[in-house]
């Protein structure tokens, strides 16, 4: 998830363009740069790092040119260095572009460029953009865009300077965002709104397959066949603080509607164009080893932890292997029987969190495989682990975790069946249906979110509630917990997650009149069991809100209300059950009027132990 921006108008590109990034840093900060068309010639001025290294480095020098590109990098391929940063370049200078979103079939089309006789500079997928430019240029940016995005499998918003066309910018997108700012004598694009907002406020929304041809006098929008689509102007009436959360009240809200998107993105380029299996070409372990691993070791904090707990049940299902879930807190100091025959998977969105790093370097020297599960490249579990496998979340902003632990969740599912494949242990047919299931996620995720509104009416029945309880059996407990946590980081409302069959065993005593009770109820094999526990708890008069797959819908008879989810794979609710959970804990935070995305005395990056 970076950051693009674009200008063409009669002012100096530069200061607009490095102000346009800033609004957009918080979607990467690795690296930033600008591309303007300056005496006949394409000059880049680019940084690792944010964009005030950048700027440290221009050092108040600003090129004269009224056209141009920026960037602002949250790495993907190819690591966070000045090399990696955009724009990039084709082999002659002559076109720049700039790009958000991953070209899934780069590795392919690098390749055939070079055979071409193409020089590639970088890492990225990025960089084979402008070669194609330069392959297939005829005379006009427009046609070569077009037969450009043929070529390229994946999501991205570009847009592209061509030397030979200094009075236009070309853009397209696809499943990446992108914004036309329609400005008099000038126009702009950039990734998101906030951008904008200082030179304007009508806009075009480019749809996916769009491509936009921005002179300094006029916007034309194509479709992809070419078409002139007749578009709409937006007027954006958002304040520019609440532009940055693209419309919504807190980044969190924003955060838990890109889980669909963050899904997707995860997904992207990790299963065969047939469907038939999972491809981790970032994982390297030799087949040998995997064969000798007689352990999986997983280990986290908080959230993190809890997409562990989901882990431990979906490896040993799918992969036949004994799995441990620990938080890496207890891990690190209770000498753990790790070995060289173990796996040990560590989970950390940020890749520096104190507790977790200790427990990978502690499995390091016990001589364990490590593979880690981040959404930081060159985070420094990124760093240290033997094999990495990215979540491509975005960065996440609010202190509470959404969009990462859902991708986190997915790359269980992924590793399990990573390890199924490689170890025989489930049929060609059996990996192939949950790989159907799992590409469905992110539509069913957007479907729930559509019908989020019906929490807010729980809501406002219990926000002044002082306990809550989670329950759940298996895969729903893991989930429970998750939402006992989001419930009481951000709403300071004192919750506890339970099995459901544990209740009695203690936590009835504590369930009275009118105290809220979530049931996830997901798991068909555990359903009766789950509603006997929620009989017990009625019949102690707490109100219960049950989160139930369709099909379950027996489940209203027993509770007072029922969300539910749409219907997926057995092993798979997760992904969904959570995401209600989610709007749970954010609309009983915002009705107590706390503090959403900094929540009292927490901080995104635990880097203490
Ligand atoms: C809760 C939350 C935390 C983190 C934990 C680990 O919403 O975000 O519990 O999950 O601090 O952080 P990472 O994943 O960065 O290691």
């Amino acid at each position: 998830m970076c950051g693009i921006v674009g200008y063409l108008g009669g002012r100096q590109a530069a200061p607009i363009l490095l102000e346009g990034l800033q609004k957009l840093e918080y979607r990467g900060y690795d690296s930033a740069g600008i591309a303007v068309i300056q005496n006949n010639a394409i000059e880049i001025l680019k940084k690792s790092g944010k964009l005030a290294q950048l700027r440290a480095q221009m050092n108040g020098y600003m090129p004269e040119s009224t056209a141009g590109i920026g960037h602002t990098r949250w790495a993907t391929h190819g690591r966070p260095n000045d090399v990696n940063a955009h724009p990039h370049l084709d082999c002659q200078g002559r076109f720049a572009v700039v790009h958000n979103g991953i070209i899934e079939n780069y590795l392919t089309l690098r390749e055939w460029l070079i055979s071409q006789g193409h020089v590639f500079r970088s890492e990225t997928d990025t960089e084979v953009l402008p070669h194609l430019l330069e392959e297939f240029y005829m005379g006009d940016m427009v046609e070569t865009i077009q037969r450009v995005i043929k070529k390229v499998d994946g999501s991205y918003a570009m847009v592209a300077l061509a030397l030979d066309e200094p009075n236009r910018l070309v853009a397209a997108r696809h499943d990446s965002p992108l914004v036309v700012g329609l400005g008099e004598g000038e126009n702009f694009l950039a990734s998101d709104i906030p951008a904008l907002l200082k030179h304007t406020r009508e806009t075009y929304i480019l749809e996916d397959g769009e491509i936009a041809v921005l002179t300094r006098q006029d916007v034309e929008v194509l479709d992809h066949s070419g078409r002139r689509v007749d578009k709409k102007v937006f007027h954006v009436k958002w304040e520019a603080a609440q532009a940055e959360k693209g419309g919504y009240d807190h980044f969190m809200l924003k955060e838990i509607h890109e889980q669909p998107r963050a899904l997707k993105d995860t997904l992207s380029g990790r299963i065969a164009q047939d469907g038939s299996r999972v491809i981790l070409n970032e994982i390297n372990i030799p087949q040998e080893q995997l064969q000798q691993i007689n352990k999986v070791v997983i280990t986290a904090c908080g959230t993190a932890f809890h997409a562990g707990l989901v882990g431990k049940n979906v490896i040993e299902t799918l992969a036949g292997i004994p799995v441990e879930a620990d938080i890496a807190s207890e891990l690190r100091y209770r000498n753990p029987l790790i070995d060289a025959n173990s796996l040990v998977i560590v989970i950390s969105q940020s890749g520096e969190t104190a507790d977790t790093l200790a427990a990978l370097r502690e499995a390091k020297r016990k001589g364990a495989r490590v593979i880690a599960v981040t959404n930081v490249v060159d985070s420094s579990v990124a760093r240290e682990a033997d094999d990495v496998l990215y979540t491509w979340a975005g960065p996440e902003i609010a202190v509470a975790s959404t969009k990462a632990y859902i991708t986190q969740l997915l790359s269980m599912y992924l590793l399990g069946l990573y390890l199924a494949q490689n170890r025989g242990t489930l049929k060609d047919r059996e990996i192939a249906q949950i790989i159907t299931d799992l590409r469905k996620l992110p539509d069913k995720v957007a479907s729930i979110l559509e019908n989020g509104t019906n929490i807010k009416e729980f809501v406002r029945e219990h926000c002044n509630c002082e306990n809550a309880f989670f329950i759940g059996r298996g895969l729903d407990y893991a989930v429970a917990m998750e939402g006992s946590l989001k419930l009481k980081e951000i709403s300071y409302i004192h919750a506890e997650a339970y099995a459901a069959g544990e209740l009695k065993h203690g936590t009835l005593a504590l369930i009275v009149k009118d105290v809220p009770v979530v049931a996830l109820v997901t798991q068909q094999a555990l359903y009766d069991k789950t509603v006997s526990n929620i009989k017990e708890v009625k019949a102690r008069e707490a109100t219960v809100l049950a989160v139930a797959t369709r099909g379950l819908e027996e489940v209203s008879k027993v509770a007072d209300e029922v969300l539910y989810i749409p219907r997926t794979h057995q092993m798979l609710t997760p992904i969904l059950a959570v995401v209600p959970l989610q709007l749970l804990a954010y609309y009983m935070a915002v009705s107590r009027g706390c503090d959403v995305d900094q929540p009292r005395n927490l901080a995104k990056s635990v880097t203490v132990e």
